[in-house]
């Protein structure tokens, strides 16, 4: 069992546990007799199977269990060693047992609670609030239902005394408040030199598309979803202007993958300010970086990138040979992009399909009719790619992969999600059950580049409630804060640095640190055995925990963020900082 299905189960178990102790306490209070030792019976069963899932939890790393070690599983024990022995003597007066069942069924909710609005990190704080709230439940139910004081009720505050306490001793430390982002940030103006330059200009605006035969409206950069293709070759100077015609919330420019220098990177309030209607702001960096990238803006960036403010940009080697294609993968008001092209090669020729994710969640990419190779991942090179037959790609939001081989005598197609978008002529294959690489045993390995770490992060990615903002929201959290309540994370020029990230959640975080490639070394205890993996983007699912390193060569303050924007939106947003 893989650990999302695991935190998966447990959720579920807690939930019919809570549930069926708090109907059975009902229906016993209802003198439902059968119902209420029905019920309550399977709720005992219910917590106890909870010993196993947490259990297992913790073996999986503490990241994933620790509210449930020190928080719920007390809470639970104190409801079944409440309950459990009134239920087992099953009394006459089945009202009886009401108030203790609807403890348990207060204290195993108490500590659900705790998981799926607070997770991690534990603190005495949330557990000790959760006390009080199942407390607060009983002794008011217990007024309510108008039974008198009891031997039940003593113990139960016992119970609930020692669940604090055990929560108490179990005390982990919530983060501090968060230095954030400082806003007197020197926006660095960097002057490249060399020639030639290449200028572009973009103008954001909103506008109306035709998607397969459908007018859109959307926001378009000059007018088109994608934006104009940007080019270079390796060597140039890229120069790009943009304007904002009327996107009253303001555009940038972001460039996905490309690693830039700080004033260049897009990111408003953090390296420069958002561009608003009338307003222009001049890019200009080298294209020394060869490979597939896109820019977006970075301003209401869920919005606007859903909208359309997004496009290629492509850095060649020269001189370039063969057939080269872009396949920017998009979803616009609900329809895909791009449009399904078919143009025959030439067979004996070298072909390259560039495939990028600009979407927030996940594709899976189809090669049917040809043996391929995967030549690049994220703008780096891989390192002894072996031909491949038959099997797909997963690409996370914002991730790009270059599938490269020599055209057949025979039609080529590509699939994506089961649509065909790029075609050398009529294939028909279902691809549905191909098999999925996994880039982290593909290719030949070399060793890690450093021998020492410097820093180390742990960024554990859960759901919470914020209340920190003007509206309570449920957030996308890491470490338990959201946005702009995350600690920054400081690194020295030159530090090697270390990430570990945690998925506690029940959904994918496509993980995306700004600046750097970060170099892949385990995912889930198994060490990458691969070509070196060079990546920007990669899919943190649920349960997974990667440990990625990067040496720390570029100094500014950069965004690391979940790319499924909506999350980042929604909290999923911290900083890296150079001291
Ligand atoms: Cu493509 Cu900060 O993102
Ligand atoms: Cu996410």
């Amino acid at each position: 069992m893989t650990t999302g299905s695991l935190l998966a189960a447990d959720l579920v178990i807690a939930v019919l546990a809570a549930a069926a102790w708090l109907g059975g306490g009902a229906a016993s209070a209802a003198r439902r007799r059968p119902l209420a030792l029905g019920l309550a019976a399977f709720a005992l069963l219910a917590t106890l199977a909870r010993a196993i899932t947490i259990t297992a939890l913790a073996r999986a790393g503490w990241w994933f269990a620790a509210e449930k070690v020190l928080i719920a599983a007390p809470l639970s024990l104190a409801g079944a060693v409440v309950a459990g022995p009134r239920l087992l003597r099953a009394p006459r007066d089945i009202r009886s047992v009401a108030v203790p069942l609807l403890f348990a069924g207060y204290a195993v909710s108490g500590g659900l609670l705790v998981t799926v609005l607070h997770g991690y990190p534990a603190s005495a704080g949330v557990g000790l609030l959760a006390v009080a709230g199942v407390v607060a439940a009983t002794a008011v139910t217990w007024r309510v239902l108008g039974a008198r004081p009891s031997g039940t009720v003593s113990r139960a505050t016992l119970a609930v005394a020692v669940a604090a306490l055990v929560t108490g001793t179990g005390l982990a430390v919530t983060p501090g408040a968060a230095p954030g982002v400082p806003h007197d940030h020197e926006y660095r103006d960097v002057r490249t030199a060399g020639e030639p330059t290449r200028r572009f200009t973009l103008t954001a605006g909103t506008a109306t598309v035709s998607v397969s035969g459908r007018d859109v409206e959307a926001w378009a950069f000059n007018g088109q979803v994608p934006g104009p293709e940007l080019t270079a070759t390796v060597g140039d100077v890229l120069e790009v202007t943009l304007r904002n015609r009327d996107i009253q919330r303001g555009v940038t420019l972001h460039w996905h993958g490309y690693d830039v220098p700080n004033s260049q990177d897009g990111v408003p309030d953090v390296t420069q300010a958002a561009v608003l209607p009338g307003q222009e702001f001049v890019y200009r960096f080298l294209a020394d970086q060869v490979g597939t990238y896109w820019y977006h803006t970075h301003a209401v960036s869920d919005l606007g990138v859903r909208k359309g403010l997004y496009g290629v940009l492509v850095v060649r080697p020269a001189p370039v040979t063969g057939v080269d294609v872009t396949v920017p993968v998009h979803t616009l008001s609900g329809l895909p992009l791009p449009a399904p092209r078919t143009e025959p090669v030439e067979a004996g020729m070298p072909v390259r399909l560039r495939l990028i994710n600009t979407d927030s969640t996940t594709h899976r990419y189809a090669l049917a009719g040809t043996p391929f190779r995967v030549a690049a991942i994220d703008g780096s090179d891989l390192r002894g790619p072996t031909p491949l037959v038959d099997t797909a790609v997963v690409i996370p939001a914002g991730g790009r992969y270059d599938l490269v081989f020599t055209a057949p005598a025979t039609p080529v197609a590509l699939f994506v999600d089961g649509r065909e978008v790029y075609s050398t002529g009529p294939v028909s294959t279902a691809t549905g059950a191909w098999p999925v690489l996994d880039p982290l045993s593909y290719g030949v390995a070399s060793p890690v580049p450093w021998s020492r770490l410097d820093k180390e992060f742990t960024l554990v990615l859960d759901r919470g409630l914020d209340l920190r903002g003007l509206l309570p929201r449920y957030a996308h959290t890491v470490n338990g804060a959201a946005d702009p309540d995350i600690p920054t994370q400081v690194v020295r020029l030159g530090d090697i640095v270390k990430f570990t990230i945690v998925n506690r959640s029940q959904v994918v975080h496509p993980w995306h640190l700004h600046g750097h490639h970060v170099l892949v070394l385990t995912r889930n205890g198994r060490p990458a055995t691969g070509s070196p993996l060079w990546l920007d983007s990669f899919d943190v699912r649920a349960g997974d925990v990667w440990e990625v390193a990067f040496r720390a060569d570029n100094p500014g303050m950069w965004a690391n963020h979940c790319h499924n924007l909506a999350h980042a939106d929604a909290g999923m947003t911290l900083h890296l900082m150079y001291s």
